[in-house]
């Protein structure tokens, strides 16, 4: 990958992390709680769905400062999903970018209560950042809202994981594989770049080009995570491969084989790029962020 993108992504994450632990309330806090919290918040991670918001604000040449409550929201509710996610009654795992999982240092309950905690604070933090926000009106805040609870609620994130867990152990149909893979990842990348839009005052054309784009890169990345769990290095994954085999979780690579895997993937980053040409949105950082997505390593 290029140096300059690489810098690009950096920029970025720097942002962010700037602003992720500050958006935590302390005062008040039970102490091991807000330890729990930040642990997961600053565990490291790539960060992808807050770069997207501010990569779609770019793109629609608005200033991306605008972007960063509801960036730090998404990822506030990312790390929930991966702390309750690794808990023992679902996934089991002892790993998480590269540190033990949050139930190993704190405990299931801290565990669980921290997510609870991230989950609810993601909510009110952008009430609270956009409430009286000069540039962002309240009917704009209001959408984002909306638009979150509904790509990370039942129907959206929580509703993939059910369908992923229910699915263990089964042969799926590609048909079933794709509604898991399109909900359980998909559906936060769509709500990162819908939001991104809403925030950037993106037009009906442009908000579906990126609910496509979302869609074509949501599934471009959960099928590199299988290819990743099949063939991937756990040093740099920062989590253990091999575990959907262990598992015998249906994955694109089980279900199409490794090859297919990979001309899909391919195709689906094409048609991203196609889909960003088409609604004159091919900013570089968003047409290098599908290319990202393909190339990924961790
Ligand atoms: C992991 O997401 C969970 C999936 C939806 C596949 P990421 O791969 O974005 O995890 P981090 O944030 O980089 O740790
Ligand atoms: C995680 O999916 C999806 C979430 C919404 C948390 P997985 O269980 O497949 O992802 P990893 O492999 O633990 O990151
Ligand atoms: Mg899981
Ligand atoms: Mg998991």
């Amino acid at each position: 990958m290029q140096q300059s993108f690489d810098q690009y992504l950096q920029e970025k994450i720097d942002i962010i992390e700037g602003h992720l632990v500050p958006a935590l309330e302390k005062e008040g806090v039970p102490a091991r709680l807000y330890e729990s919290m930040s642990y997961s918040l600053m565990a490291g991670g790539k960060r992808l769905r807050p770069v997207l918001v501010l990569a779609v604000l770019e793109a629609l040449d608005k200033p991306l400062e605008r972007g960063i409550p509801y960036a730090v929201a998404l990822e506030m509710i990312h790390t929930y999903s991966l702390v309750h996610d690794d808990l023992p009654a679902m996934d089991d795992d002892a790993l998480r970018r590269g540190k033990p999982t949050n139930h190993i240092v704190f405990g299931e309950a801290t565990a669980i209560l921290a997510g609870d905690a991230l989950l609810t604070r993601a909510f009110g933090y952008i009430a609270e950042s956009y409430g009286q926000h000069p540039e962002v009106s309240p009917a704009t805040t209001v959408s984002l809202i909306a638009e979150l609870g509904k790509r990370a609620g039942a129907r959206g994130m929580v509703g993939g994981q059910m369908a992923d867990i229910e699915g263990e152990g089964r042969q799926l149909s590609l048909a079933e594989l794709e509604y898991i893979h399109e909900h359980k990842t998909g559906d936060l990348l769509v709500a990162a770049l819908r939001g991104g839009g809403l925030l950037g005052e993106a037009t009906e054309e442009q908000l579906d080009a990126l609910n496509r784009y979302g869609h074509c890169i949501g599934l471009g990345f959960q099928i590199q995570d299988d290819i990743l769990n099949v063939e991937g290095d756990a040093q740099l994954l920062g989590k253990a491969v091999g575990s959907d085999a262990d598992r015998q979780k249906a994955t694109y690579p089980s279900l199409q084989g490794l090859e297919y895997s990979k001309t899909h993937l391919d195709r689906l980053i094409t048609e991203a790029k196609d889909v960003l040409i088409a609604a004159k949105l091919a900013h570089p950082g968003l047409m290098q962020l599908a290319d990202y997505v393909k190339e990924r390593t961790k």
